[in-house]
């Protein structure tokens, strides 16, 4: 079958799906920041670019100049500023971003395959319309990628499909889980797609501690 250029039929999308193109933004490789902050995704986080890990931070400076390999992979203990670090770099992102934490995504997911997904508008959203949207987004962020028990197959295959289509574009991944317990929650398979990538575990304090005062137990 002949493509008009620039254009590549994507193979994760099956059977009437396969007849939708999409066109890769090879600029999208990097992340190109834009100077003026707006407020995409929550709203109450804080986001002190000053206050952002300097481990995070370099990352970032990397995904900027081009030369990090995606996924990002940030793991690290709760409230060392994970969050608050994306909402930083989010802000500076188009407005194509996507902000998800797993379990909303996973959800989001299950509505589109069946067919049960809406836009603001009120119309429906097909699978591949949200497949597509994903897969042309400047940056897709997931969020608490934190499984106690072994994942649900619906979950692991949200994620897996997720990790082939966003192959060599900004995707990151935000956990609490270390390597050893992504193979044992997921697999091998998705264990060795998050390491192809960049993986930094983040040491650091509880910010919240600070941040939030209290009793303490
Ligand atoms: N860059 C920042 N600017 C301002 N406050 C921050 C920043 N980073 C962290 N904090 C403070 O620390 C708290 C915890 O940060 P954050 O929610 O980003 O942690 P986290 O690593 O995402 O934790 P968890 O794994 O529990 O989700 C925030 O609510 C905020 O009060
Ligand atoms: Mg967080």
């Amino acid at each position: 079958m002949t493509q008009p250029i620039g254009t590549t039929v994507n193979p994760l999308l099956k059977g009437d799906k396969e007849k939708t193109t999409v066109t890769p933004k090879t600029s999208y490789r990097q992340i190109r920041l834009s100077k003026e902050s707006v407020v995409n995704f929550l709203p109450e986080q804080p986001r002190d670019r000053k206050q952002v890990p300097k481990v995070l931070a370099s990352l970032i400076g990397d995904a900027v100049c081009g030369s990090l390999r995606w996924p990002m992979v940030i793991g690290g203990q709760p409230g060392v500023g994970k969050t608050s670090a994306m909402m930083a770099l989010l802000d500076r992102c188009e407005p194509s971003c996507k902000y998800w934490t797993m379990d909303e995504f996973a959800d989001l997911m299950r509505q589109a395959l069946m067919g049960k997904m809406e836009s603001r508008s009120g119309y429906n959203v097909s699978e591949t319309d949200f497949k597509v949207d994903i897969i042309d987004s400047q940056v897709v962020v997931i969020d608490d990628l934190n499984d106690r028990d072994r994942a649900s197959d619906h979950r692991y295959r949200s994620l897996k499909w997720l990790l082939d289509s966003r192959k060599g574009f900004p995707l990151i991944i935000i956990s609490n889980m270390k390597m050893v317990e992504v193979v044992d929650r997921y697999d091998a398979y998705i264990a060795s797609r998050l390491r192809g990538g960049n993986v930094t575990w983040l040491e650091g304090k509880d910010m919240r501690k600070d941040s939030e005062p209290g009793e303490v137990y």
